[in-house]
């Protein structure tokens, strides 16, 4: 059995910086409350034309790519993880496979939403482990800013989503660095607690004639509900990567959970009493990016050398779904 490697971490995100006042001034909130509440003080709204989920995923890519030192036919395999496809069908994995060129290779998309990036990074570990694949391009991209109600009434999830991508080049590793373990999970009991439910396919049409007048073309979250779970699982999803490698908390060097909120981060940290220094959180800047949240925090943490080969990480998700998942690595 082969081992998978990081060999390389790209991001990119809209220029379009939307700071807590400029929400404040749309919508029935205060900068004050967001950053109390969220941790976040901006984030990236794109710009319609010119960016899209998956030219952002591709550029992010192409900056994976790069860093991995290969070049774009090394790629045997793309994994696209979002909740905001291009399109509802095709997925946006083959939009990326023509948008860099690629050879004729396979693309998978992945929609578990937050959780996505986990989920793609074992589907990846698993075909590089049996040996199907040497190079798979993990590429996680959102744009969510086009789907909120800018009214008071969508005002919670407005103020804690953004848009932005992030991708990674996993490799066969030749040496230490390994995936040591992931752990997926679902509850669908509360798919309804974080949806977006139109338009849909239980209808006549996918589009019926009063889609504008339904409530369900909005985004729902039930926040509280959300939140409370998102700690308790992921605590959960990150004693169980322990376990599994026979590790305990002392070991990890850096935890990157989802940045979802930045007090479920820190409740996360609290629970395995993590030192600051030992968790990278990044959400101030760029809100909530759903999937693509992880790998934007990870190229982050890695160019202001947060932490270093032979290091272990460990990421943990919660999400839409329910969803969730856990990774520990040895970088
Ligand atoms: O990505 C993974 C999935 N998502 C998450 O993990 C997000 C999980 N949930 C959350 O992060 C939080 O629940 C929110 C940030 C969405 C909301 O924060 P909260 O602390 O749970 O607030 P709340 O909904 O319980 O509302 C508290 C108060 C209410 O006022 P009253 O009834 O106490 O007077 C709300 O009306 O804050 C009010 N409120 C707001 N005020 C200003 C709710 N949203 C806002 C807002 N601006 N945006």
């Amino acid at each position: 059995m082969y081992q998978t490697k990081i060999a390389g971490v790209g991001m990119y995100v809209p220029d379009r910086i939307v700071k807590n006042e400029e929400l404040a001034s749309m919508i029935d909130t205060t900068n004050e409350w967001i950053v109390e509440r969220t941790g976040i003080e901006q984030r990236r709204w794109f710009k319609p034309g010119v960016d899209s989920t998956s030219s952002m995923g591709t550029r992010a890519a192409e900056i994976a790519i790069e860093k991995a030192g290969l070049e774009k036919q090394d790629i045997d395999f793309v994994v696209f993880a979002t909740l905001s496809p291009d399109y509802i069908f095709p997925g946006s994995g083959v939009l990326v496979q023509e948008q860099l060129g690629l050879d004729t290779v396979g693309a998978l998309d992945v929609r578990n939403q937050c959780s996505g990036f986990i989920y793609g990074l074992s589907i990846a570990d698993q075909f590089i482990k049996t040996g199907q694949y040497q190079n798979i391009l993990l590429v996680c991209s959102e744009v969510q800013s086009n789907t909120f109600d800018l009214t008071d009434e969508g005002r919670s999830m407005a103020v804690i989503f953004g848009d932005g991508a992030g991708a990674l080049v996993l490799s066969r590793s030749e040496d230490e660095s390994q995936i040591l373990s992931t752990h997926l999970h679902s509850e669908g009991k509360y798919a309804k607690e974080l949806i977006l439910e139109e338009p849909s396919t239980l209808e006549e049409k996918r589009i019926m004639p009063d889609l504008m007048q339904r409530a369900g073309r909005w985004p729902y979250m039930n926040g509280r509900n959300v939140f409370k779970h998102a700690i308790t699982r992921m605590s959960e999803s990150i004693n169980e990567a322990l376990e599994a490698s026979d590790l305990n908390k002392e070991d990890i060097d850096l935890l990157i959970a989802h940045q979802a909120n930045l007090r479920i981060a820190q409740g996360v940290q609290k629970k395995f009493g993590l030192s600051d220094d030992r968790v990278f959180n990044n959400i101030q800047k760029y809100g909530n990016t759903t999937a693509a949240s992880i790998p934007i925090a990870l190229f982050e943490a890695l160019e202001q050398g947060r932490f270093k080969r032979g290091d272990v990480l460990c990421f943990t998700a919660f999400g839409s779904g329910f969803t969730w998942a856990s990774a520990l690595l040895k970088y």
